[in-house]
């Protein structure tokens, strides 16, 4: 069973906790729109701060630009104080949710917590993006133990007809907003261990199903040689994603 999005590259900018004002967020979202015009070859997501989605949902319409959130709570209601449901960004056209973002991991979001989060948004059939990454790199290798219990734990809970709708992306937390992006080979090297996790937890068949990006310091100067690596079906940019430009080289480079 082929996945047929899996042959189209896959961008999503993670705005995070910038941008202040939305006319700030409207002015790049919309500079976004611009570039996906002159590349249609690729999907591109944008998820920004939440409280500004209610005005870029009205300049997404009709366009080729997604939008996602940064979080979800797994409730659809409820006295959840601070949180926001799948239901009320889904009245706005968001399609993509990141999940288990180091950043949200860092803060106490346990692997229990992402396999809820990443159920309850397959049952409204939206695309989770599952962020999984080691904190560092230890010689003998254990970091890759790390990385098959995250992507045990989260794929456990996605019932079998619905893998082509998960989204992988491979985060090292070292690389994070710290100019140090992962080598090629390490990205080609944990492609092919995720690959293995996979065909050993869930079979062989699955492995051609789930998109797998990369994260971590994602740039116009590294992102070409890294698509062209063959391991990752597009990238999930942080930084690079608040300059148009930069985002624009980023998305042609999987041209
Ligand atoms: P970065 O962030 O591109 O700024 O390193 C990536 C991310 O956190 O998703």
């Amino acid at each position: 069973m082929k996945n047929m999005k899996i042959n189209q590259p896959l961008i999503i900018g993670n705005w995070k906790m910038n941008l202040t004002v939305a006319d700030e967020a409207k002015e790049l979202f919309m500079g976004i729109k611009k570039a996906v015009k002159r590349n249609s070859h690729a999907t591109v997501v944008v998820a920004p701060p939440a409280i500004f989605i209610p005005e870029l949902a009205r300049l997404s319409l009709g366009s080729q630009v997604s939008l996602g959130v940064q979080n979800i709570f797994p409730e659809p209601t409820g006295a959840h104080t601070g949180e926001i449901s799948l239901p009320m960004v889904m009245s706005y056209g968001v399609k993509y949710c990141i999940v288990g973002h180091s950043e949200r991991r860092a803060m106490g979001e346990t692997d229990k917590q992402v396999a809820q989060k990443v159920e309850a948004i397959l049952k409204q059939r939206l695309t989770p993006v599952v962020c999984v990454g080691e904190r560092e790199r230890d010689s003998q290798g254990n970091f890759f133990l790390h990385i098959e219990s995250q992507i045990k734990s989260v794929l456990s809970v996605v019932p079998k007809t619905r893998y082509k709708d998960v989204v992988l992306a491979y985060e090292p937390i070292w690389a994070i907003g710290t100019g140090k992006t992962a080598s090629v080979d390490d990205v080609v090297e944990m492609q092919l261990f995720v690959q293995k996790v996979i065909t050993k937890h869930f079979g062989r068949n699955v492995v051609n199903q789930i998109r797998f990006l990369y994260g971590g310091s994602v740039h116009s100067g590294n992102a070409e040689v890294l698509y062209q690596s063959r391991s990752v079906n597009g990238f999930l940019v942080g930084g690079a994603s608040l300059k148009i430009d930069e985002f624009t080289k980023i998305i042609s480079a999987t041209a």
